[in-house]
Formats: C-alpha cells, structure tokens, sequence
C-alpha cells in the first residue's frame, strides 16, 4: 500500500460508486456495484468509496459487500459517506468495517449559505457538530477523512479554523470540495496551498492528507483539480467519466492522463493501471446508462479518430504528429482513421491494403473518385462499404450504358414515376420516363425505354452493407433474355437503395450485351436500340 506520507504520489479517491450514482437516472443495483469496484480495484484507485450507507438498507449492504469482497488487504481502501450525524458514521462504520482498510468520510457545510440555508448553524454550532462527530468516527476507525462541504465558497479564514480542528479530532484526510463547481483554477490552486501553509498540525512533514474534490458546473473540474495538484493536494477525488451530480465529477482518466503524460511537469506518480481505463469507462458507462460523448478526453470514441486528410497522412508517417498519448496505453487497441469526406488517397489506400486489396499507389485515383462521391453522400465510409465499393468496382462490365441522372416520384399519392438519363459508350444521353407499380418498376421500365433489350427480371434483392440510416443498400439482380437458358447478374451498391437498384440492373443489362453478343445500335430519336446478332 502506498505510505500515507510519499509526498511524490497522488492518491486516486474513486467516488463512482457514491457521487457518480448521484447522477440523474443513474442508480446501480448490488451486483454492478461490487463489479465496478472489482474493476477499480483492477485500475489501482487507492481508495472505493463504495456508498453512503445510512442512505438506505441497500446502499448499506452494497457497501458491506464491497468491503468483504474488495477491501482486501491488499487491496484498496473502501470508504463510506455518513452526513457528521451519529446515526450516519455509525452506521457507516457498518458498512465499511469488513474491510482490511476501512475509511469513514464525514462532512458537513460550512459556507454561509449552507449554514444558513440548509444546517441552520452558526459558526460556533458547526464547529461543534465538526469537534463530536470528527471524534466520534476516529473512536470507530483509524482513517477519518472530514469534507467542509461547499469549501469553494467558505469564508477562508472560516476553513482554516474548520480542518485544523478536524486534524485535531483526528481526520488524517481534510477533503476540500468544490462542490458547486464555482472556482477557478488560479483561485482553488490559491485556497489549497494557503490551507496547507496555514492550518496547524496540516503543513508539509505532518501525515495529513489534503485532498480536492471538483464539481463540472463550469467545465473546469480536471483544470481545478490539477491546480490543486500543484498547489500540494495528494488526492484527488474522481469519477470514470466524469459521472455526477448535475455536470459531474473530475473525470479521473483525464486527471491520471494529465498527470502520466506530462510526468516531468507535475513530477507526480500515481498507482493507476492506466491500460484498465477505457474497460473501466465502458463498464460504468453500460451499467449507468449514461452515454460517453464523442469528443470526450480519453475515453470518447473520437478520442483517438482521425479525419482530415493531413493528419491522417501525418498519423501514417508517424503517429506523434496528431497524438499526444498512445492508444493502448489507456486500453484502446489502435488509433482509427475514420474514412470520411475530409480523407486523402493516402490513407483510402492503406486501408485498402489493409482490407487485402492488391492497389497500387497509380491506380488508386479512380476507385478514390468513387469513394468521394460516396463520402459526400454518407458521414462515415466503413470497411463494408469500401468492400461493397470494391466489389462493384472489380466485377465492372464493359459498360454499354450507364446511368447519369435519375428521378424518381413515389409515395401513397399517383403513379411511381422514374426518368433516367443514361449516356451511352459513345457519350451520347438518353432520357426516357416510365411509371411502374412501384419506384423501382418504374425506374426499370424507364430503362428499358433507352436499352430496349428485352428481358425477364429473374431475381432481385436488397440489403444494407453497413449498419444506420446512412449505410449504403446493395443491390443484386438477375436477369435473362428470353428464349435462353443463360442468366446475367449486375451488382449497385449506393446509399439510396432506388439508384442502387438502377444501378444493378444496368450492370446485368451490359452484361447480358456483351454475353450475348447484342450490339449497340444507334439510336433513333430518344431511344438507343439494342438487337440480337447483326
Ligand atoms: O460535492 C461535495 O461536496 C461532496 C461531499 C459530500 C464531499 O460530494
Ligand atoms: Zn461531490
């Protein structure tokens, strides 16, 4: 266990399982609890605090079995929440005794507005509430951590008062909470140094343990913490991503990063296992229900994703150009160049080779032109669809026609209409329009006004190579000529399931061409035409 002394390391103090439950519509039944903190246990926190025991008969078992199964000696310290009420820290030592390490964390307000409004106590009365409730959970445990609630507003000279008389009465740790997220970090950097140069019995070479514990409301709950880092605070209370009350918590990934990145800024260690994270955040974030936003530090899903062109190229050449920590590190298995509108030919290529296609650098262009034009038409291009690409790509038939434009009118109201304008080998453009039973009738017969090769459709199927709304519809058909026993097949891939659709077909109608020997003939009018031998 570390030395409650060793001024080079922080202590991580996980409160997922007390203040991140506080989130909104994130209560934990039992059995999750006690698997996040077997996970934290996992990622090194130094101390659970598994709940708040006189909260209820469930959150006092949870805790108790956390304690039994986690706190074992030679794993984490397990803490537990009581209010500086007789009732709570009793039955908060209920909770935590099992344990090989067992923790009682008190607190009270000691702002004017909590005194005033919530309490109701003078100063003199808190102090008093502080002095008894402070001894009475020393006589019960040896580890006593004492919170003055809403310390980022408390009058300063209120609070010295305030921990040096909870180091007194034996807290070994003074938890100084910003608790409606309301300081700045210049400022909470301040409050903590001057706690630590100013309270007697909590100065350097005492065995107090000055701790911080940030609220989001301003998005500077990481930027607060790590000023208090700085200003000697050598716990910092967290949650895995952020969870907690109204904007959350410090989000402990993004502290533990800050502060292992940039290890010769802060001179600081730390105990976490940091390849434990994003199995950690996937875990809480599963069983709160509380989604991890994208762009989120660390654990996001873009964390480590790449779109633009250049640093795509630069992420190839060398990934230290756009990232400043390694993936696995944090456990996520490699950096992912989303394939997007913004992506180069540099990196369609390596993924290319890397889905086993044999492209050269020369010959990338075109199948890139493609790609572009499916990017354009959908956020992300995913493997499937540049499989779905390259197949419609490689099985390309001589090309007779094909299709250049296209509409299409369906719905509950009139006739499905389609027009399409096909450009034949020789570039000259066909229009035709046709109404059919359904769109993609429609849009066939309207084709078959420009080929005028006759033929039975066979089969014809659709489904979605990707997964989402945006994910490209791949079409297959057969078709054959009458009188014949042969059949051709035609392959559209496209976001829109209509234009795939023209798209098969039409690739079944070249291939039926050149199959049977149908020459193109010049058309007449609107019209090409298309007979057999000649
Ligand atoms: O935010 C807060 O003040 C708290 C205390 C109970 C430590 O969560
Ligand atoms: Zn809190």
């Amino acid at each position: 266990m570390t030395s409650p002394v060793d001024p080079n390391v922080v202590r991580f103090f996980d409160t997922t399982l007390r203040d991140g439950e506080q989130s909104p519509g994130a209560t934990l039944s039992s059995a999750e609890k006690l698997e996040i903190a077997r996970q934290l246990s996992k990622l090194g926190v130094d101390i659970i605090e598994a709940g708040f025991p006189a909260a209820s008969p469930d959150d006092l078992a949870a805790v108790q079995r956390i304690a039994r199964d986690v706190g074992t000696a030679d794993g984490p310290v397990i803490a537990g929440l009581a209010r500086a009420v007789e009732k709570d820290i009793v039955t908060c030592w209920e909770g935590v005794k099992f344990a090989a390490k067992p923790r009682i964390h008190t607190f009270l307000g000691t702002s004017d507005i909590h005194l005033q409004y919530q309490t109701g106590l003078t100063k003199p009365q808190a102090l008093d509430v502080i002095r008894k409730m402070v001894t009475l959970a020393r006589s019960l445990c040896e580890d006593v951590e004492f919170s003055p609630m809403d310390a980022g507003r408390t009058d300063p000279a209120f609070l010295v008062e305030v921990c040096a008389l909870a180091i007194e009465c034996g807290a070994t740790t003074l938890n100084i909470p910003d608790t409606v997220g309301y300081t700045i970090p210049a400022e909470f950097g301040e409050l903590i140094g001057n706690l630590i140069a100013e309270t007697p019995g909590g100065g350097p070479g005492t065995d107090v343990i000055w701790s911080v514990h940030c609220h989001n409301d301003l998005g500077l709950a990481t930027a607060n913490t790590l000023a208090g880092v700085m200003a000697g605070a050598r716990q910092v209370e967290v949650t895995i991503n952020g969870i907690g009350e109204r904007a959350g918590n410090t989000s402990l990934e993004e502290v533990v990063m800050a502060i292992e990145t940039r290890r010769p800024y802060y001179g600081l260690r730390t105990n976490i296992n940091t390849r434990e994270i994003m199995k950690s955040s996937r875990m809480v974030s599963n069983y709160t229900g509380l989604m991890v936003q994208a762009n989120k530090a660390i654990v996001g899903k873009n964390a480590f994703a790449h779109e633009a062109g250049i640093h795509q190229d630069g992420m190839l050449k060398n990934s230290s150009t756009y990232e400043i920590m390694k993936p696995e590190d944090v456990g996520v298995e490699k950096s992912r160049l989303v394939l997007g509108k913004h992506s180069g030919r540099h990196a369609l290529l390596v993924r290319l080779q890397e889905l086993g296609y044999k492209v050269e650098r020369e010959q990338v262009m075109p199948i890139f032109e493609r790609f572009k034009d499916l990017a354009d038409a959908k956020k992300n291009v995913t493997d499937a669809d540049l499989v779905a690409l390259m197949t419609e790509e490689h099985v390309k038939p001589q090309e007779f026609f094909r299709l250049e434009d296209m509409q299409v009118v369906a719905g509950t109201m009139g006739m499905p209409t389609a027009t399409v304008k096909l450009v034949n080998s020789d570039g000259r453009e066909f229009v035709h329009a046709a109404v059919g039973v359904g769109p993609v009738d429609a849009c066939f017969k309207a084709v078959d006004g420009v080929v005028k090769a006759p033929c039975t459709l066979i089969e014809y199927s659709v489904h979605s190579v990707t997964e989402g709304i945006d994910a490209q519809g791949e079409v297959t058909v057969s078709i054959a000529p009458p009188e014949s026993d042969r059949s051709f097949g035609g392959y559209g891939a496209d976001p829109d399931i209509i234009v795939s659709s023209v798209k098969a077909y039409l690739s079944a109608l070249n291939r039926m061409i050149a199959g049977m020997g149908l020459r193109e003939m010049k058309a007449e009018g609107e019209a090409a035409t298309v007979s057999v031998g000649d």
